[in-house]
């Protein structure tokens, strides 16, 4: 089945035709294509996202992009449902999505599907071609690791429709701190990238920032007192040159990652997970997924990602999950939810 989806739950504005086959038991999704617009320039002389504004440019952005597709040759009358995010995220922002497919949804007589953002990152790494000749049997039970500027959870999932929370962060989600530590540096938003690129001509051992939580016997995170040491650090040891700003980069980073591959691999270990799944913004950080992939490897536990274009916001993750929602009879109601959870 052909499925349009729409994503505006941040600031991405982002519209996708996939199609999607094999039903449950062998899902298989073929991104035909995956637009995007970013408003980081948008944002970035405010340090991070304005609501409202996010709002304004997904009301510009959203009819751009539809148009965009047209021109390409993509029919929407073709569409046997669209689906859009409903929630969590930015509720001005989610409200453009919303209130823009269930139009197109009127307009050409289609079903529409309301869409978990979250469920979307998860099943993030079914996109990639390869993902299509996988047995489920073989990745299940797994661990799920969703790490985004505003969630960090780990999941137990029993299969692609069932699974458990079993932690998450107790404050700042990990893509928040990246943000946050970025500003503290004097580093453009969004802070991810930035903290990746100048890490990478850093030293991670140069500072001894704390791992908050990576022993005890839970599989929850704090990041706040992580961000909170780097702020102090640097009010000891302002940054006098770019070595300076590296190296403290690099030594966050160092921590953050660290804290992150540890409890997944412990949360993997302790239910027998067959595989681990990493998604979300911060799955983008090379560090985190090498690091993540080889831990997993040495104890002989599979690793998925999503390939780099899917790890942040996009729609064509938020088709795969109306595809696997609706298969399962799951119906969401079609409006803002900002505060849903997994
Ligand atoms: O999933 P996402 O696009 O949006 C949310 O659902 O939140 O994630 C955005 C987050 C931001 O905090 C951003 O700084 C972070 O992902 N991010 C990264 C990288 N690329 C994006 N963090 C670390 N390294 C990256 N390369
Ligand atoms: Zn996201």
């Amino acid at each position: 089945m052909i499925i349009w989806s729409i994503e505006t739950s941040c600031d991405e504005t982002a519209i996708a035709v996939v199609k999607a086959s094999g039903g449950l038991s062998k899902p298989k999704f073929e991104v035909l294509t995956s637009v995007v617009s970013s408003q980081i320039a948008v944002h970035r002389p405010f340090g991070g996202v304005v609501p409202n504004l996010a709002k304004r440019e997904h009301l510009k952005n959203l009819p751009i992009l539809l148009q965009k597709l047209a021109k390409e040759g993509f029919d929407i009358k073709k569409a046997d449902t669209l689906a859009v995010t409903v929630g969590p995220g930015l509720e001005p922002a989610l409200w453009t999505g919303v209130n823009f497919a269930k139009e197109l949804a009127k307009k050409y007589k289609k079903p529409l599907t309301g869409v978990n953002h979250l469920e979307g990152h998860i099943y993030s790494f079914l996109l990639s071609k390869s993902a299509g000749r996988l047995e489920l049997k073989d990745i299940f039970p797994a661990v799920a690791l969703l790490v985004s500027g505003g969630h960090t959870l780990i999941l137990k999932m029993d299969s692609l429709t069932k699974w458990k929370k079993m932690g998450e962060t107790r404050d700042d989600a990990v893509g928040e701190a990246y943000d946050k530590v970025a500003r503290l540096l004097d580093l453009p938003y969004p802070g991810g990238p930035e903290i990746e690129k100048a890490s990478s001509l850093g030293n991670g051992e140069a500072v001894s920032f704390p791992r908050p939580m990576i022993d005890q016997k839970n599989y929850d995170f704090s990041f706040s007192g992580l961000k909170t040491a780097v702020l102090y650090y640097l009010r000891d040891h302002p940054v006098k040159t770019e070595k300076d700003r590296a190296d403290a980069a690099a030594s966050f980073e160092e921590a953050a990652v660290e804290v992150l591959v540890k409890k997944t691999i412990r949360a993997a270990m302790d239910v027998k997970a067959k595989a681990v799944i990493i998604s979300g913004g911060v799955a983008a950080n090379k560090r985190l997924r090498e690091e993540l992939k080889s831990a997993a490897k040495k104890n002989k536990i599979k690793f998925f990602a999503p390939e780099m274009k899917f790890n942040t916001d996009n729609a064509a993750m938020v088709a795969a999950a109306a595809y696997l929602a609706n298969l399962r009879g799951r119906r969401r109601r079609i409006t803002a939810q900002a505060n849903l959870t997994v």
